[in-house]
């Protein structure tokens, strides 16, 4: 057997090369979209490519998985659930792929999308019973994958869960996620096993209700250009570009001086109950989610002070705009709660947001934490 973890540092995302050393067949699950990694790793190990298998349609990274299709002509693979409009091989839950000696066992477990997949992994010569699981956004290291993604469900969630735990305290557990947007308490570690977690992830030792309120009630924002990126993996759009792409120099302001700059646009990138309940005077509202597919209400020829509750958020998103061809924009350092501080004009329902609690997560891509 051959398994190699790929970390990808600009989303938080893992994926997986799976091969047998009998066969030499191969599988990548989960690709990024610079796929030249896995091609120049499967020549060099003289690996012949057979199955790529995306765990869900993902919501914050374009996927590579159809490029890898293409210029591999392995079989592209996803839940039958998934709702993409391009063809695929539909996967059931019990169904075994073969790769070589290697068994991959198909675990259907829905709760961050429906259509979300594990994948047990079994090599008979040594065992009959599973080393490891790739979880993609179920079992995540410390936490688990939110279910406020696309129809994902906190007490499908619950129930995965549940059936993953029943796998033997060994089993090495290898996520879709290391850290980023898809949970809110990931430990940063690349992976973990079965024992551990059901000894120390807080979330597996709650009941249902709380398991389902706790997932419900706080999350990070929704990812940068989550809308964009989504279309794209479904088919539904060509959008790509908007998958940020290295880290930009921002210029900050502070309050004052974005109070000085008079004719400047003030965007506000937080969610919308966060936006409705207060925001700097004068601000407009574009969820950081929706910016690649709101850019044209985003005007090139003004300055733009793009702002969030504390200031991640709008350093990433006019990291983003600068990307894209933006000329003029800097990030309110602070954000709103700088602002708000400094007692200058606010506008809102000034009630509790009727909304999840938008929670800040130890991110430390380009070089800042939460929101
Ligand atoms: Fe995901």
């Amino acid at each position: 057997m051959y398994f190699k973890q790929f970390l990808d540092e600009q989303c938080g995302c893992a994926s997986y090369v799976v091969a047998s050393r009998v066969s030499h067949d191969a599988v990548v699950v989960d690709p990024a979209a610079g796929v030249q990694q896995y091609q120049d790793l499967l020549e060099e190990r003289g690996f012949r490519l057979t199955y790529v298998i995306d765990t869900h349609v993902h919501a914050d990274h374009v996927s590579g998985a159809r490029e890898l299709c293409r210029r591999t002509g392995a079989e592209l693979c996803l839940h039958s659930s998934a709702k993409v409009l391009y063809p695929f091989r539909p996967l059931h839950d019990g169904e075994d792929l073969e790769v070589g000696q290697l068994r991959l066992h198909v675990v259907h477990t829905p709760g961050h999308r429906p259509e979300l997949i594990s994948l047990l992994i079994v090599n008979p010569s040594r065992s009959p019973e599973p080393s490891m699981v790739l979880t993609g956004d179920s079992l995540l290291v410390g936490d688990v994958g939110r279910p406020d993604f696309g129809g994902g469900e906190a007490s499908a969630q619950y129930e995965s869960i549940t059936r993953l735990l029943r796998l033997p305290d060994w089993v090495g557990v290898f996520p879709g996620h290391f850290e980023g947007p898809c949970g809110k308490g990931m430990c940063g570690r690349p992976s973990t096993t079965i024992g551990f977690e059901r000894l120390y992830n807080p979330l597996l030792r709650l009941e249902r209700g709380p398991f389902v309120s706790s997932l419900d009630g706080e999350v990070p924002a929704r990812p940068l250009n989550m809308a964009a990126i989504e279309a794209t993996n479904r088919g539904a759009a060509d959008l790509a570009w908007a998958m940020p792409a290295g880290h930009q120099s921002v210029p900050m302001t502070d309050p004052k001086e974005a109070q000085d700059m008079g004719r400047a646009l003030l965007l506000d990138v937080r969610e919308p109950h966060e936006f409705e309940s207060q925001h700097i005077k004068g601000a407009i509202n574009i969820p950081q989610a929706d910016i690649a597919t709101q850019l044209d209400e985003i005007p090139r020829e003004r300055e733009i002070v793009v702002v969030c509750q504390g200031g991640g958020r709008s350093l990433r998103s006019a990291q983003f705009l600068k990307q894209v061809g933006y000329e003029s924009v800097a990030s309110l350092s602070g954000g709103t709660d700088a602002w708000v501080e400094l007692g200058l004009p606010t506008e809102g329902s000034g009630q509790l947001a009727d909304g999840p609690r938008i929670v800040e997560t130890e991110w430390a891509h380009a070089g800042v934490s939460g929101s």
